[in-house]
């Protein structure tokens, strides 16, 4: 079956906040507190990523049929805040793909625009790693929160073949299949 990559649609918000919960479930909420596991869930219903998405500076996701399975979501062109992908998905490189097309389009619309920042969960560092980011920050803990701020420097491919290729020997396998599954037009979202 074909993955898609798109914008979100109001009909894909039930899936996207059951993928998301199901993702944070069974990979960061170990790392915090169990008040803090209860204020994330609160704050990926429905309601409020429908807010979230419509706001957003770029947002996509990856469909597979009616099933989402994997989300990013950029606030602003300097912000990623959410970069989710279903248990039952990893490692099949569809969040390099959601967050490369989101820094492409940061790139093609905001090119005055030299750094990407975000907090990374403990589990999400080796991702982040191999995609170019670094910490720019010790790991801090934040309202029972675990995270590490870390920064992209721009341009995104630029950097990778500098920084990237010679720290992470799974780089070019993974930049081979985003090179393979990105769309050649620029769009607001997807
Ligand atoms: C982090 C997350 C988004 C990664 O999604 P993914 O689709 O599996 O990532 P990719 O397949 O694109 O991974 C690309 C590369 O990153 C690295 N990587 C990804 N997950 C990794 C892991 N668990 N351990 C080590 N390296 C990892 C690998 O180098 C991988 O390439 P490879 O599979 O060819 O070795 C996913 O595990 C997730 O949703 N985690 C829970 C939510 C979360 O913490 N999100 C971040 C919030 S800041």
């Amino acid at each position: 079956m074909e993955l898609n990559y798109r914008a979100p649609r109001s009909l894909d918000l039930p899936s996207v906040t059951c993928m998301v919960r199901a993702a944070f479930d069974r990979f960061v909420a170990p790392e915090w507190s169990v008040g803090a596991r209860a204020n994330f869930h609160d704050e990926v219903s429905e309601e409020n990523l429908a807010r979230a998405f419509a706001s957003a500076f770029y947002c996509g996701v990856c469909a597979l049929e009616q099933e989402i399975i994997g989300v990013v979501l950029f606030p602003s062109p300097r912000l990623v805040s959410l970069t989710f992908v279903s248990p039952a998905h990893v490692r099949r490189g569809i969040a390099s793909t959601l967050l490369g097309r989101g820094v492409r389009y940061v790139e093609q619309h905001q090119p005055e625009i030299s750094v990407v920042c975000l907090n990374a969960t403990r589990n999400a560092m080796p991702f982040y790693s191999a995609q170019g980011f670094f910490p720019i920050s010790p790991e801090f803990e934040h309202c029972g929160t675990v995270a590490t701020r870390l920064a992209l420097w721009l341009p995104y491919y630029d950097s990778l073949h500098g920084i990237a290729r010679r720290a992470n020997p799974a780089f070019n396998r993974t930049r081979r299949h985003v090179a393979a599954t990105r769309s050649p037009s620029a769009r607001r979202t997807g």
